[in-house]
């Protein structure tokens, strides 16, 4: 995995010298893992988009080489519906409402005909981000999210600004409270604390208001901060208290990794799903743009 030097967030063109060092190395691994050839392989998905444009064009050059080589299908997959399709197979769950909360993404979802539609989402950055953006302030180690997390169990409450306007949400303001916190002298555990709590009730609010509204009786927590503890402590309390079903993603699928796209492509595949893109990758490509074949 790409880690960004310390203090630092991800340098692009850094991140994309990684792709492309590590790509052959990592299809060699997977096909010893498995013990399979790539005879033996189906088809080839690949995540194109959203994301960064330098990694994502890495990524679609080799998929294409390795479809090309061993003649084999090409599927492009939303990485968001990657995180989705993975929750769902390591969970139990149907047909949840989904929150999938990550460094770049920050969105309440459903399906409803076909489409996963965007109940809420931020409204500036998100709340992974916020959480990095503070830890990287206080000169954490990366992830950032792991480490407020450890340091949250020693605090206490200080008030931030609690910002839910309908269902979408801001962290903008948080970010500059919480930082300016810490430039006063304020501990760390206490910051750390105080943030979870303020931005994990905020979704918690949120996501309980989208269940109400779909009508839908499950919650699947997806994406790199689903991992946190805390948020799903406080979102599985929401849903007991409404008879709904708590599910969270299995932690070692929580944060960015190839199977979700592997598995979101063979479910599209399958359902002989056509991609509608105009280029072979979207770095904005939104979930509710992805008709839902399968
Ligand atoms: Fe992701």
């Amino acid at each position: 995995m790409y880690r960004p030097p310390l203090g630092s967030g991800i340098i692009p063109h850094e991140a994309k010298k990684h792709h492309i060092e590590k790509s052959e190395i990592i299809l060699e691994k997977v096909l010893k893992y498995s013990k399979l050839k790539m005879e033996d392989i189906d088809v080839i998905s690949y995540s194109a988009g959203p994301g960064l444009p330098p990694c994502l064009n890495v990524i679609v050059e080799f998929a294409i080489k390795l479809a090309e080589k061993y003649k084999k299908p090409l599927v492009p997959i939303h990485h968001g519906i990657g995180h989705i399709e993975i929750g769902k197979l390591t969970t139990s769950c149907e047909d949840p409402v989904i929150v999938y909360l990550s460094g770049g993404h920050n969105t309440i979802i459903a399906l409803i005909d076909n489409i996963y539609r965007i109940f809420g989402e931020t409204e500036d950055i998100t709340c992974g981000n916020l959480l990095d953006v503070v830890a990287r302030e206080m000169r954490l180690p990366m992830p950032g999210g792991v480490e407020i997390e450890k340091l949250a169990k020693n605090g206490k409450y200080i008030e931030l600004p609690y910002v839910v306007k309908g269902m979408d949400l801001s962290f903008a303001g948080i970010q500059t409270a919480a930082i300016s916190l810490f430039n006063k002298g304020v501990a760390k555990e206490d910051i750390a604390y105080s943030l979870q709590e303020t931005t994990f009730a905020m979704l918690t609010e949120v996501v309980e208001r989208a269940l109400a509204h779909t009508g839908k009786d499950e919650v699947l927590l997806v994406g790199g901060v689903a991992a946190n503890r805390r948020l799903q402590e406080m979102m599985e309390k929401m849903c007991d208290d409404r008879k709904a079903e708590f599910y969270v993603v299995m932690p070692e699928y929580s944060g960015d990794n190839g199977t979700m796209i592997a598995w979101a492509g063979l479910l599209a595949y399958k359902s002989k799903w056509k991609s509608d893109l105009k280029d072979r990758i979207n770095s904005k490509w939104r979930i509710d743009q992805v008709n839902v074949t399968w």
